[in-house]
């Protein structure tokens, strides 16, 4: 092949003992693999421990199809999987490890581009993290949503209907033995979580960025699209190798800044957040919280998914998908941001069709005006804290109430459903501890359940705050990521039972109604509890994760360090 030699010659392009031991070792290939044609890595995220990802080497065996009919010489490689219902004490603890495992394995072997198959929350941004910090060819193949689920004829979407039917069993308005009927209906076929949750916010996420082909973000995984879909990008890979089209050409300030506009219009997690500002950080571009606010929030809500809305994944697939979002946005959006298959974002929308309204609002009548996630501060968040108002219930986004407050997660679960516990439908619940220190790995418990004596009342829904996340299928009023967190002795960690908390989303305002010099007297007198490890992964963790506004990944890990060639083994 013209052109510069591919990095993978390195390893298999030499006639000498390196050279025979590189070749000689992958036995089985037929020798003209070996002739410098690219050699494209299949970053699999494959586990039976990650049920969302548990078709993925049947997705693989289609990449690797569409990279042989390019010309292309796969290999598939596994890292570590998360998977968000199995891992304790919480998948987020290990985006940062797993992020590591990918861009060490790519970096430390021969390949020249890299597929990122990946679906379960975690999944996808720390496969983007690990790539971007190593800079070679990349594109991501998002195991797709699963079918709909359907209860008694009715849509049941993941997460989503968990939280709501478990408080219908805590109420009293649904019989435990539906409950567990409802358990077999609703993960019906393969795939990830099929409301706009965290994975398919995040697969929206990856088709914004410009890193997917166009409908990666909704085919349902046992879709045949879906494999036809991984047979391209596999071609794709290997022309983007010849092009040297890597990751920092598309991933630029205008696809961040497209990714988080079109995550108010699909009505996407928190967690994207995180997420963006760790991918960005990764490859240098300067995304800050406050850009989510800025960009972000004036945006109207277009699709009807759950939790926002009523519609599944399946449904957003027939209606158009993503495509017909993007266009529906118009010059919302930057037109002219790169994507991996070589056009522009607006080419590859341009005639993208609707064939459901109700599903994909136009722009004149969307289902929400703002709905953009909001960025908090005051004296409770000096760093700031966020909360997705499409998912709030309207009448609380300004409230003041008095402070219920659980010192951690173990306390909240003890005391919620007490009879005697000191709260009503005007109290806010605070929970501490529970930030990327402090559990440690920022769980998604910022969604407390509502007091079983409320829920009785039919309350449905509280101001609750937290430095925690939340699941991207949960909702309610619910403010998260407030930095600093508790376990660093942010104002969060002063908080006492009875104070007084105002929270005013239009004026971006949380204020902890406390005096100052009292704020002072217990900043002075508070001390940081013990850290929740001593030593292994879990330390590194403590010692080395940022904030939640910086993206919560490690410190050390900002920045590409990209792909250079490392010294022989032998
Ligand atoms: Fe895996 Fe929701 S649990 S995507």
């Amino acid at each position: 092949m013209a052109g510069k030699p591919l990095r993978s010659t390195h390893w298999f392009g030499t006639q000498d003992r390196d050279g025979f031991i590189h070749r000689s070792w992958m036995r089985g290939f037929p020798r003209d693999s070996f002739d410098g044609r690219p050699v494209i890595g299949i970053c699999n995220t494959w586990s039976e421990l990650t049920p969302c990802n548990a078709h993925l080497r049947e997705i693989a065996d289609r990449v690797k199809r569409g990279v042989y009919e390019a010309g292309g010489f796969p290999l598939e490689f596994p890292v570590m999987s998360m998977g968000e219902t199995n891992l304790r004490p919480t998948a987020m603890l290990f985006r940062n490890l797993v992020s590591m495992d990918v861009e060490e394995s790519i970096r430390g072997n021969p390949m020249d581009g890299v597929v990122l198959l990946c679906g379960c929350d975690k999944t996808t941004p720390a496969l983007l993290m690990g790539a971007a910090s190593c800079n070679l060819p990349s594109i991501v193949v998002s195991g797709g949503p699963m079918l709909n689920g359907i209860f008694r004829g009715q849509r049941i979407g993941s997460g989503t209907g968990v939280w709501s039917m478990s408080d219908d069993v805590r109420s009293g308005k649904m019989a435990l033995a539906d409950f567990m009927e409802a358990e077999t209906c609703m993960s019906r076929s393969a795939g990830h979580c099929m409301t706009m949750g965290t994975a398919s916010t995040m697969a929206s996420m990856v088709e914004a960025l410009g890193m997917g082909l166009p409908q990666n973000a909704a085919i349902p995984a046992v879709d045949s699209r879906r494999s036809v879909l991984a047979q391209e990008a596999g071609r794709r890979i290997v022309d983007m190798v010849r092009e040297d089209l890597t990751i920092s050409k598309i991933l630029t300030r205008k696809n961040f800044e497209n990714a988080i506009r079109v995550n108010s219009a699909i009505g996407g997690s928190t967690n994207a957040v995180i997420h963006l500002l760790a991918i960005a950080g990764r490859v240098g571009v300067d995304l800050k919280l406050d850009d989510f606010d800025r960009l972000g929030h004036e945006l109207p809500l277009l699709v009807d998914l759950m939790p926002a809305g009523k519609f599944l994944m399946e449904d957003f697939y027939y209606a158009g998908g993503l495509p017909a979002v993007i266009r529906e946005f118009g010059d919302l959006l930057h037109r002219d941001a790169p994507t991996v298959n070589g056009k522009t974002i607006g080419e590859n929308t341009a005639s993208a069709p609707c064939w459901n309204r109700e599903v994909i609002r136009p722009l004149g009548d969307p289902m929400l005006k703002h709905a953009g996630i909001a960025v908090l501060r005051g004296n409770l968040a000096p760093n700031g804290a966020v909360i997705k108002p499409c998912a709030a219930t309207a009448s609380l986004l300004k409230h003041r109430g008095r402070a219920v407050v659980f010192e951690n997660i173990e306390d909240l679960r003890r005391r919620t459903d007490l009879p005697d516990l000191p709260v009503d439908e005007n109290s806010v619940m605070v929970l501490k501890g529970a930030g990327p220190r402090g559990y440690p790995g920022m769980p998604e418990v910022g969604n407390m359940p509502i007091p079983r004596k409320l829920l009785e009342r039919g309350v449905t829904d509280m101001v609750r705050i937290s430095d925690a996340r939340m699941s991207g299928t949960a909702y309610g009023t619910v403010v998260l990521h407030v930095s600093p967190e508790s376990a660093m002795g942010g104002t969060l960690a002063l908080v006492q039972d009875g104070d007084e908390i105002e929270l005013d989303v239009d004026a971006r305002r949380l204020e902890l109604r406390v005096a100052e010099d009292e704020i002072a007297r217990r900043r002075a007198a508070w001390k940081a509890p013990a850290p929740a490890a001593t030593n292994g992964y879990q330390r590194l963790y403590i010692d080395h994760v940022m904030q939640a506004d910086r993206g919560a990944d490690f410190d050390f890990l900002m920045g590409c360090r990209g792909a250079g060639v490392p010294r022989e083994s032998h």
